[in-house]
């Protein structure tokens, strides 16, 4: 059972938007890893770079060269001194010299090898005996903004968050369900719908924000009555892909509104559609709006993504100014699950709920499936359907029937 690293091997792959990524593979004298990263495409300003200049052959010829040379030898237990390592051989604040991507790909399939070599699921590897809670997950199931192409609402997606459901699977039911609800009202209300849809599986239409929510939430009310529990709608409005500084206004179809005219309009939302969850409502910098937000929105789930960008500085500055309720955690936005882990634990030491989440261009990879049981985070983020969100949720599936009895849904009061 030795957790010895033997061989660290990086190559190319593709992700499901079909652009190329990178994957590692970690090998232990017992055992084996395999990683591979995500990549988004309405990134934050703040987030690690993905890759460094020369991008991925550049990215590969570091983890074969510069990498694998300093971590073969050392224990693939040893998380932390091999992440802390990734950041001296780095050496900048941002992972510019061997890319965000790259340290991620190499820190998970460093904790996947460690499990494997101890014969243990990822997620009893990292959270032990009492990792048995289960997340619920946070479906896109319509999609605006930068993941389609341009015609349909601003709003990058419409969420739904089944928050009475008594498992996991009934989670991803309701989710599903929901989805399918959307694809009948659109047939019936956008005249273009051809059954399009985004990067994460989620629908497009040529809507706008409102009709759209419309949508969404007779899709959630339906489908609560008839699985008999809370089904509720969320929003990622991602502010800063419609954000025009020089006018300094939100640019809609139909209006441009400022800073204090964003701010009334996300809480009419709030209040119409009872929303439960709302991510990057304001620009990537706007600490303050987003903390007026907080304070003014009753039962919702305030979050920061671009805000926050998983980076513990600024979510330390975000709790000064109580700017959310909640964060996004996307590994590779710091590059290494160490880091995650104590964005995480900073974050629930201070009362803001962790979610866990995918990308718009991500792989099979289910990783953050073990991440969000073993760290505690109890919402997952990801698409409803598209084979790369399946993977996730489908081995959410597997780690509630793995844990039988033992399994719990987390506690989630919004
Ligand atoms: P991404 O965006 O394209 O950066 O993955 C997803 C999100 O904003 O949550
Ligand atoms: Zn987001």
């Amino acid at each position: 059972m030795s957790t010895v690293i033997e061989d660290v091997i990086a190559r190319k792959i593709f992700n499901s938007r079909g652009e190329e990524t990178i994957e590692v593979d970690v090998i232990t004298a017992g055992g084996f890893g395999r990683a591979s990263a995500p990549s988004g495409a309405s990134r934050g300003k703040a987030e690690a770079t993905p890759y460094p200049k020369g991008g991925i052959e550049e990215a590969i010829r570091k983890v074969e060269q510069v990498i694998a040379p300093e971590i073969i030898g050392l224990n693939a237990d040893s998380q932390e001194e091999i992440d802390s390592l990734l950041h001296s051989l780095d050496g900048t604040e941002n992972f510019n010299n061997i890319g965000g991507n790259t340290a991620f790909a190499v820190s998970l399939a460093v904790a996947d090898a460690a499990a494997n070599t101890y014969g243990l699921p990822l997620f009893q590897y990292l959270g032990g005996f009492y990792a048995k809670v289960l997340p619920y997950p946070l479906g896109n199931v319509l999609s605006g903004g930068k993941h389609t192409a341009g015609k349909g609402p601003e709003i990058q997606e419409f969420l739904s968050l089944p928050l009475g459901a008594p498992s996991f699977l009934e989670a991803q039911r309701a989710n599903a369900t929901v989805h399918e609800k959307v694809r009948k009202l659109l047939e019936k209300k956008d005249k273009t719908f051809t059954g399009g849809k985004s990067d994460e599986g989620a629908w497009t239409c040529a809507l706008s924000n409102d009709e759209a929510l419309e949508i969404v939430y007779e899709a959630c009310e339906e489908t609560s009555k008839e699985l008999g529990f809370e089904c509720r709608v969320g929003l990622d409005v991602a502010a800063s892909t419609f954000w025009n500084a020089r006018k300094k206004r939100y640019v809609y179809r139909d209006k441009a509104l400022d800073s204090n005219e964003q701010l009334e309009y996300i809480l009419e939302l709030i209040k119409n559609y009872k929303l439960a969850y709302v991510e990057d409502p304001f620009r990537e910098e706007d600490f303050e709006k987003f903390a007026e937000l907080t304070k003014k929105a009753k039962n919702c789930l305030i979050c920061g993504d671009d805000l926050f960008v998983t980076n513990l500085k600024r979510l330390q500055k975000g709790i000064k100014l109580g700017a959310a309720n909640t964060i996004i955690i996307k590994v590779n936005q710091i590059g290494t699950l160490t880091d995650a882990w104590e964005t995480i634990r900073a974050a629930k030491a201070a009362g803001y709920t962790p979610v866990i989440s995918h990308r718009s261009g991500d792989t099979v990879d289910s990783h953050i499936a073990h991440l969000a049981v073993g760290l505690g985070c109890p919402i997952i983020k990801t698409g409803v359907v598209e084979g790369a969100r399946i993977a996730k949720l489908n081995e959410l599936i597997r780690i509630e029937e793995m844990l039988a009895d033992r399994a719990l849904m987390a506690q989630l009061k919004v």
